[in-house]
């Protein structure tokens, strides 16, 4: 023995674009928050399942590979239920999949911007990493470019949210082909995480390619959060490492049920597209014309905001208002923010107060500065 004791290994903390509540879950004073990325309103029916509660759900262990949930998300994302792992959150999916890939991988590749959280886990392997720098508006990576990158900077492992977690955007199943195909040598894991339109997932891609893992949450479009349920997809020659490697108790039992629940309620999720398609066309709407500018192709609740240079960082000048974004410095944008479109009275509260910045005569911005100080 060397007589000295081994430090502790530490990277820095993980950035978390959300607004985290206490235990008593008191909500947030009258600000209109606008930061975070989950769904405003829940399945009723998987609160009933949680409220179905029978003392065995406390007292025992779940099998957390539960095997009506898989076989649902099987059905879902056509998918063999085999290929796919729950695990608790996609917070879990990302630490799992580097578990998997990160100890082999000479490298990792990031895209900037992108969900922050990632670098923790890139920077947790202890290998070099490479970064695809897309930071000047419209902050748009395509497949294309993610494929060449892989391809010139030899990167054998890369982490990737889709749809985008910065401005919403979505690569549909034919690119995120391409992109595989295009960069067979690099190992692919993407998070879609933040997708809303199941019916239009990648995921069923790993029955015909294998350098791909894909990272799912029941935290968003199904309004889970606090229960903390993620699933990862693996092409066959992956089962057997993520059977081995995933946390065999990490799923609550009243989660798994809840989970179903909420699968299985496609009126609330029909809802759920619907509103925020339509918040997205009433800021879309608001913005035109003006020196604020969203970025064009959102396909979930994350959409990102800026300005050309003739107006302050809209960030600010909406925080001065009383409205909370999460600020672009968090992805290393130097303007704007990124926003939630998932609830209406919030979006309203924005556009009028964007229509006010643009023209500080019109009569709403008084009100809307009067009223948010
Ligand atoms: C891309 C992405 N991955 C992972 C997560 C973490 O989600 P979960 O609550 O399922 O752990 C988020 C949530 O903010 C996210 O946006």
């Amino acid at each position: 023995m060397s007589g000295k004791l081994i430090e502790p290994f530490s990277v820095p903390a993980r950035a978390v674009p959300t607004r985290l509540v206490t235990s008593d879950g008191t909500p947030v004073e009258d600000r209109c928050l606008l930061d975070g990325c989950e769904n405003d309103s829940i399945s009723l029916m998987a609160l009933d399942a949680v409220r179905s509660a029978q003392s065995a759900h406390l007292l025992l262990h779940w099998d957390s590979q539960d095997v009506g949930l898989r076989q649902d998300l099987s059905d879902l994302y056509d998918v063999d239920s085999r290929s796919i792992f729950l695990c608790s959150g996609g917070m879990d999916a990302i630490r799992t999949a580097f578990d998997v890939f990160g100890p082999i991988a000479r490298n990792v590749g990031l895209c900037k911007p992108d969900w922050p959280g990632f670098h923790y886990f890139a920077s947790r392997t202890r290998k070099p990493i490479k970064f695809l720098d897309r930071t000047d508006y419209p902050y748009i990576i395509s497949a294309e470019d993610v494929a060449g990158f892989c391809v010139s900077t030899e990167v054998e492992l890369i982490i990737l949210s889709n749809p985008s977690a910065v401005t919403g955007r979505v690569w549909h199943p034919d690119e995120v082909r391409a992109m595989l195909l295009a960069a067979p040598e690099t190992m692919f894991v993407i998070d879609e995480a933040d997708s809303i339109y199941p019916e239009s997932s990648s995921m069923s891609l790993v029955r015909e390619v294998e350098n791909v893992v894909f990272l799912g949450s029941l935290s968003k479009f199904l309004g889970l959060s606090g229960l903390r349920v993620g699933f990862i997809v693996v092409p066959d020659r992956a089962r057997e490492a993520f059977r081995n490697t995933i946390d065999p108790i990490g799923l609550a039992s009243v989660a798994i049920m809840a989970s179903r629940a909420a699968l299985s309620d496609t009126a609330y999720q029909r809802t759920t597209q619907r509103e925020t398609a339509e918040n997205r066309g009433r800021l879309v709407d608001a913005v035109a014309g003006t020196p604020y500018r969203v970025v064009p192709g959102s396909e979930c609740f994350a959409c990102y905001l800026s300005a050309d240079e003739t107006v302050p960082d809209p960030y600010e000048s909406l925080q001065n208002m009383g409205i909370e974004l999460v600020p672009g410095s968090l992805f290393g944008l130097p303007r704007g923010g990124r926003l939630n479109l998932r609830n209406k009275r919030r979006i309203d509260r924005l556009v009028t107060a964007l229509r006010g910045l643009a023209d500080p005569t019109d009569r709403w911005s008084s009100e809307a500065r009067t009223r948010t100080g």
